[in-house]
């Protein structure tokens, strides 16, 4: 299907989860969240009913997101029962890692087919700052299990973060020479959490601290992609701030209260608990046809928009 510009929209997002075993300080705020009540939830029967609909207008691809996908406890259900619907070709999932160790293997066999992995600091002390309570050593084992379960192209997201992480660039990108996985690293947005503008770096700081990555041929992704001489996995700069992708964007977004966001970074939210299929699938034609042609300047003014923070949408 697509929107008002012309852009296909093929990859759902899907939160299945606002709750997380982490609190990590860019997405979410000290205190935690307020939990809702679990009936405000979509159930997994609607959650499965939704990407029906969702496939129906064109949707191949979903990505499972939280909060922490892991943390739901029917979350292999979930993951089954999405690749089984008609027209979904991918189910991809993102996981700050942490609880991969035992799932790893039982999510591929769910359908899962790829995995993106958090991982913003290989230094412990720095892991537990940044997440308020998370170890280091559960997300390299995440990491680990991942690998050895056979899945391609694990991909590791760290958020770039100016006098948090930036030391720390090269040594984060040479985990593409011991592993056979990309490292991508994502400025930092203003999801409305404690880091201000001063912590934000653009991407192109990777390039001058490497000036030994060499461009490789794009993947149709998000991410300009780079590699370091003789590294098994490739160096990838997500750079929603720098230099926005609204223009090729292919996104709708489900929460796990069940709204369809057109945008990451605007409060239009559009409900669909308690419809049926083609109730559903009208109001994500709604939001298909609402995406706006691009969202305003980060940094600059009020910030995001989203009205809702990282874990509450889905990163
Ligand atoms: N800016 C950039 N990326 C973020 N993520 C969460 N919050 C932010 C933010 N404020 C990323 C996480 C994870 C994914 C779910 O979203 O690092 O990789
Ligand atoms: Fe949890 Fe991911 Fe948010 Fe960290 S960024 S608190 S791991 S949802």
């Amino acid at each position: 299907m697509k929107d008002g510009f012309g852009r296909r929209v093929t990859y759902l997002r899907l939160s299945v989860t606002e709750l997380c075993n982490l609190r990590c300080r860019y997405c979410m705020p000290a205190e935690g969240i307020c939990k809702k009540r679990h009936e405000d939830m979509m159930t997994e029967e609607e959650t499965i009913r939704a990407v029906r609909a969702a496939a129906s207008l064109g949707i191949s691809k979903v990505r499972i997101t939280g909060g922490e996908p892991l943390v739901k406890k029917n979350i292999l259900s979930i993951c089954e029962k999405t690749a089984a619907v008609p027209g979904i070709r991918q189910v991809c999932m993102t996981t700050n890692g942490t609880l991969l160790a035992g799932m790893a293997g039982p999510l591929k066999e769910a359908g899962v087919a790829r995995l993106n992995l958090s991982l913003d600091t290989l230094d412990r002390d720095r892991y537990r700052s940044m997440t308020r309570v998370g170890s280091l050593d559960d997300a390299l084992a995440g990491l680990e299990a991942a690998l050895s379960a056979g899945f391609e192209q694990v991909k590791i997201n760290a958020v770039l973060i100016g006098g948090f992480n930036d030391e720390e660039i090269p040594a984060l990108a040479a985990l593409t020479k011991d592993y056979p996985a990309d490292v991508r690293f994502i400025e930092l947005m203003p999801m409305g959490t404690e880091f201000g503008e001063t912590a934000y770096l653009p991407c192109d700081t990777v390039l001058e601290r490497l000036p030994e990555l060499r461009p490789e041929e794009p993947d149709g992704g998000v991410a300009r992609l780079y590699r370091l001489p003789g590294a098994k996995g490739r160096v990838g700069l997500i750079s929603p701030v720098s230099s926005h992708f609204c223009g090729s964007c292919s996104r709708l977004r489900l929460t796990a209260d069940g709204k369809v966001k057109p945008c990451l970074h605007s409060p239009a939210e559009y409900g669909i608990r308690g419809l049926d299929e083609e109730g559903m699938r009208q109001v994500m034609l709604q939001a298909i046809q609402a995406k706006p042609r691009q969202h305003d300047p980060l940094w600059e003014g009020q910030g995001s928009g989203a009205g809702r923070t990282m874990n509450q949408i889905g990163g």
